[in-house]
């Protein structure tokens, strides 16, 4: 409480006190509209300081994933949300903070970060140890473009889901301007020269090489597979951070390989 303050005159004054929260509340609470050109640029300057200051940038990402979730299956508060291939587990614990009861799968320790949250399980997700039908939503951001056998990976999603649950995959294309990753845009130019000169220009070896680590994978034959299969429905196909036109880009055949950057599928599983 503020202390009430005394006038020139005697008399007792309420101060009225605006209380402000900090700056740094109020912009993550801030919901940003989606699509919209200040979402984008804030998810721009976000990336671009990915390497300095990371823990901004995925928070912003996760809160913004959290919002396209709850756009187009409802509120996450007390579902089951499972959170595979969740790298330093920024998704999981935004579900959380919604009052999601999220879990984080991740094959790979190194990715999970000093302190994994808890309940974090080490888990292929090509064979996650759950029950069929136990999340109310699966999540998986950037995960598809690193596995070999993407229609096993996404089969593994739905086997998962309970029927009318939702599945949130996005990943990035091959011929995405940021198809290449780390060594983007020099994919363009093939993968090998394009590891090599970002051996060259950093002296450090790339995390990813094609084939081992990094797939490419592309949206037509993506979608194709999608929408012949007869479990799940396609919510929505659209770029996951374009400003506009985010589904009209996906619509047009080759256009799109290029200019969708990251592909967002949300999918739902058909009834039983
Ligand atoms: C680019 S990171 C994405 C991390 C996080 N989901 C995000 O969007 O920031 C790719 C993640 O996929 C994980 N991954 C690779 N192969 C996987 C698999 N077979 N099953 C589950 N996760 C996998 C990696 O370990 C890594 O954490």
């Amino acid at each position: 409480m503020t202390a009430p303050a005394r006038t020139r005159i005697g008399r007792v004054r309420r101060v009225r006190r605006v209380r402000r929260p900090p700056v740094s509340v109020t912009r993550s609470a801030r919901r940003l509209r989606d699509p919209s050109v200040r979402r984008s640029v804030a998810l721009l300057r976000a990336f671009l300081r990915e390497q300095r200051d990371p823990e901004r940038c995925y928070s912003l990402l996760a809160r913004d994933a959290a919002d396209q979730v709850e756009a187009y299956g409802g509120p996450v508060r007390g579902r089951t949300v499972v959170d595979v291939g969740g790298g330093g587990g920024y998704f999981t614990r935004e579900f959380r903070r919604r009052g999601a009861h999220a879990y984080l799968f991740e094959p790979d320790v190194r990715e999970l970060g000093p302190e994994p949250a808890e309940g974090t399980v080490l888990a292929d997700g090509y064979l996650l140890p759950l029950a069929d039908g136990a999340a109310d939503v699966c999540f998986s951001s950037n995960v598809l473009e690193h596995v070999a056998d993407p229609a096993t990976f996404l089969s593994e999603l739905v086997r998962v889901t309970r029927p009318g649950g939702l599945i949130y995959v996005s990943f990035t294309n091959w011929f995405s301007p940021w198809g290449g990753h780390e060594w983007a845009p020099w994919h363009y130019l093939g993968a090998e020269r394009a590891r090599a000169r970002y051996l060259r220009r950093t002296g450090r070896a790339a995390k990813h090489t094609l084939g081992e680590n990094l797939f490419a994978v592309h949206i037509g034959p993506t979608l194709r597979q999608v929408r012949a299969r007869d479990d799940v429905t396609v919510v929505a196909a659209r770029s996951r951070y374009w400003p506009f036109l985010a589904r009209t880009v996906v619509k047009v055949p080759v256009l799109r390989e290029f200019a969708t950057w990251n592909l967002l599928l949300v999918l739902r599983r058909c009834p039983a």
